[in-house]
């Protein structure tokens, strides 16, 4: 069975358009033991679905992935880095980790995968969370010197860099904790730890010039978490006043910056009281949200409002987790009708990233980190043996990356 959509005329893809998959280490790497997401999820009070434990074995599996990837047609790959294992205890830097990813670097290279690498995507050292985390005396320096220690991995042919991975959802993260709850925020983010929020930009400018120092030639940016706030009638003041420390500020932050990473999923309603719940006939997704393939449109034009013609857009995480591979295919066209569409309104879209190109370790629901069962992948696996099949939905967007085409408008 082939599974298409409906096709009209195609939109050719602009020169050097980036056409990938991204993932992350923590997510598909397995064993990520000195991490503290590692300590969480084997901690019972915090009420952690299921242990990530050896996730997809892409630490050892990364070349079938790699392989898959090129072979389907793409031509971009983003992963992260992960700290964790590069520094797993303070000062102490893996040499054989360095060396770990570095052949990650070459072997994208080789396979016709140009790398993004995300330096840091959820995960900390324990040590450092144990220290406080960004918020900790001296924390920024520290993340500083571990971007630094990565000069080996990104020195040469990595194009793109991304220092931090939604520094929104992060805060938020730290919001809630100071509340005394736990857990991955939903969808609407709630308000955000501000100190966090101010180091994380700070790391952010710190890394980036880091990053410049260490190859000039690399286009750095960050990533970040759009919630597609709609206001409903009325409420525009007030949703303008929520979304301005939950996503607006991060991406302010991010003017100059070579480019800006747009991840976006589903959308926020907000009323005069905040976000309204999504209706109960709704049509969900695995993760609970409300199925919106348009949202991807509206964070591009309100990320490229905010940075301006000068900073280039790169939609670095699209998806949908779905078991039905007709309805991600369908999600896929739907968002790639709305990048094409922004491209037709002239605004500077460099390249678009699927989330994701594994099933990976998700969120559970609404709040939670994590879980096996919110499937994004494109290409799925066995736990029992890792084999990896793809889905449909992997041959025919991998196909639109030969054809260099986004499929309709
Ligand atoms: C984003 C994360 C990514 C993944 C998707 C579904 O917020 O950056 O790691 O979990 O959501």
């Amino acid at each position: 069975m082939t599974l298409t959509p409906a096709r009209t005329a195609a939109t050719p893809f602009p020169d050097g358009f980036l056409w990938g998959a991204s993932t992350t280490a923590h997510q598909i790497e397995g064993s990520n033991v000195n991490s503290d997401w590692w300590r969480k999820e084997h901690d019972p009070p915090a009420k952690i679905a299921e242990p990530s434990l050896d996730a997809c074995d892409s630490y050892h599996r990364w070349e079938q992935d790699m392989d898959l990837l090129a072979e389907l047609g793409f031509t971009d790959y983003r992963f992260s880095v992960e700290w964790a294992r590069i520094e797993p205890a303070r000062g102490y830097f893996s040499r054989a980790e360095i060396a770990h990813y570095r052949r990650m670097v070459e072997g994208a290279i080789v396979r016709g995968l140009r790398p993004m690498v995300t330096l840091y995507h959820f995960t900390i050292p324990q040590w450092f969370a144990d220290l406080g985390g960004f918020t900790a005396d001296g924390a920024v320096a520290l993340f500083a010197r571990y971007v630094e220690e990565c000069a080996p991995i990104i020195g040469e042919g990595v194009t793109h860099v991304g220092t931090i991975n939604e520094p929104s959802v992060i805060a938020a993260m730290a919001g809630l904790a100071n509340r005394g709850e736990q857990g991955f925020p939903p969808a609407g983010l709630p308000f955000p730890d501000e100190e966090t929020m101010h180091a994380l930009i700070a790391a952010h400018h710190t890394t980036n010039r880091a990053v410049r120092a260490i190859n000039p030639d690399i286009h750095v940016g960050w990533t970040i978490s759009n919630q597609v706030y709609q206001a409903l009638p009325g409420a525009e003041e007030v949703t303008a006043a929520y979304r301005a420390p939950r996503e607006d500020v991060f991406i302010k932050a991010a003017r100059g910056d070579d480019w800006i990473g747009v991840q976006s999923y589903t959308r926020t309603k907000i009323g005069a009281d905040g976000p309204v719940p999504v209706p109960a006939d709704a049509e969900r997704t695995l993760t609970g949200w409300e199925y919106y393939p348009e949202a991807v449109s509206r964070a591009i034009r309100h990320t490229a409002e905010l940075t301006g013609p000068s900073t280039p857009l790169i939609v670095t995480e699209n998806g949908i987790a779905t078991g039905d591979e007709q309805c991600r295919i369908d999600y896929c066209a739907g968002a790639l009708d709305a990048v094409a569409a922004c491209l037709k309104d002239g605004i500077d879209v460099r390249g678009y990233l699927a989330w994701s190109a594994l099933d990976n370790y998700e969120y559970y629901e609404y709040y939670e980190w994590g879980t096996y069962k919110a499937t994004f992948g494109l290409i799925g696996w066995d736990r029992e043996t890792f084999v990896r099949p793809p889905e449909p939905a992997a041959h025919w967007l991998g196909g639109l990356g030969r054809e260099r085409v986004l499929p309709r408008l």
